[in-house]
């Protein structure tokens, strides 16, 4: 992550944190997760829950789980997430969810019906090994005929049409934030760097914070996830775009959803 110099005393390493919220406003939580809800009845050999959640973020999923009354578990590598889904769970006086900071591979709980990983979470991973232990750990924490569902991008389409350069603008009470994304793509590696430029100004227009953040995302074949899912013992049921779940994705479609399902008595070593 890089920081800029900024015009106030905010933090600037803390801006991206901070609007998350303001960034993905148009992100349909409570849809999502009805969805989620409905793929792990018809794909669920179990009852739905309890829940694993890896990579909640600031979490508009996890609440949204919560709020349905089931059992989660959410975990993230990155503590200011963390923080950010304790407050969202505090304000809505939600007590029951258990959090964790750090890699799945180190949970010590285990008996999920369903694990999620939202929003790109494998994205986040940098290598083939990184994708194969991920899904071992998360395997292993499973019970049989359990679900996993989880998003990310489609590496065919990406990598035929790489993502490129996005403004927005938002406004949250008294100030202007504006989100500048830039990416930068290698193909032999299939790798994307996004920055994400954040300027924040009052109402006479005059810049008070401004800071940057960059992150890696792997741009991941459907093939690649599915050999890895594979290896760790997880059968895939479905694969359709993000938001068409009947459908069946194909090479065009830049957001993809998987559901996969525990195969009976499998454990992995990690
Ligand atoms: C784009 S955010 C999505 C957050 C949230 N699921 C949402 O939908 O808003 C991806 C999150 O995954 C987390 N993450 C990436 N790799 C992870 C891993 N191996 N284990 C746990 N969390 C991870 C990141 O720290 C980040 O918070």
């Amino acid at each position: 992550m890089s920081v800029m110099s900024s015009p106030s005393s905010l933090p600037t390493s803390d801006l991206f944190y901070q609007y998350y919220d303001a960034l993905f406003s148009n992100k349909e939580y409570a849809l999502e997760v009805a969805a989620i809800n409905r793929l792990a009845k018809q794909w669920s050999s179990a009852k739905v829950g309890p829940v694993l959640e890896i990579g909640c973020g600031t979490g508009g999923h996890s609440l949204e789980i919560a709020k349905l009354g089931l059992s989660l578990t959410a975990i993230d590598l990155d503590l200011q997430m963390l923080k950010q889904t304790r407050k969202k769970l505090q304000d809505h006086k939600i007590y029951n969810v258990t959090l964790h900071h750090g890699p799945v591979e180190n949970l010590e709980e285990s008996g999920f019906s369903l694990a999620i990983a939202m929003f790109n979470v494998i994205n986040y991973l940098p290598d083939s090994e990184g994708l194969q232990n991920f899904f071992r750990a998360i395997s292993n924490r499973m019970l049989s005929g359990g679900v996993i569902i989880f998003d990310c991008w489609n590496g065919v389409a990406a990598l035929r049409s790489p993502p490129g350069e996005k403004k927005s603008v938002i406004r949250l009470g008294e100030e202007e934030i504006s989100f500048h994304l830039l990416s930068t793509t290698d193909l032999f590696r299939q790798r994307t760097i996004l920055t994400y430029a954040i300027e924040v100004r009052d109402t006479t227009e005059k810049l008070v914070a401004a800071g940057e953040q960059s992150f890696m995302q792997t741009l991941w074949t459907p093939m690649q996830i599915m050999d890895a899912m594979t290896m760790a013992g997880l059968e895939i049921s479905n694969c359709s775009p993000l938001h068409d779940l009947n459908k069946k994705a194909d090479h065009n479609d830049w957001k993809i959803q998987f559901v996969g399902r525990k195969r009976e008595q499998t454990t992995h070593p990690e």
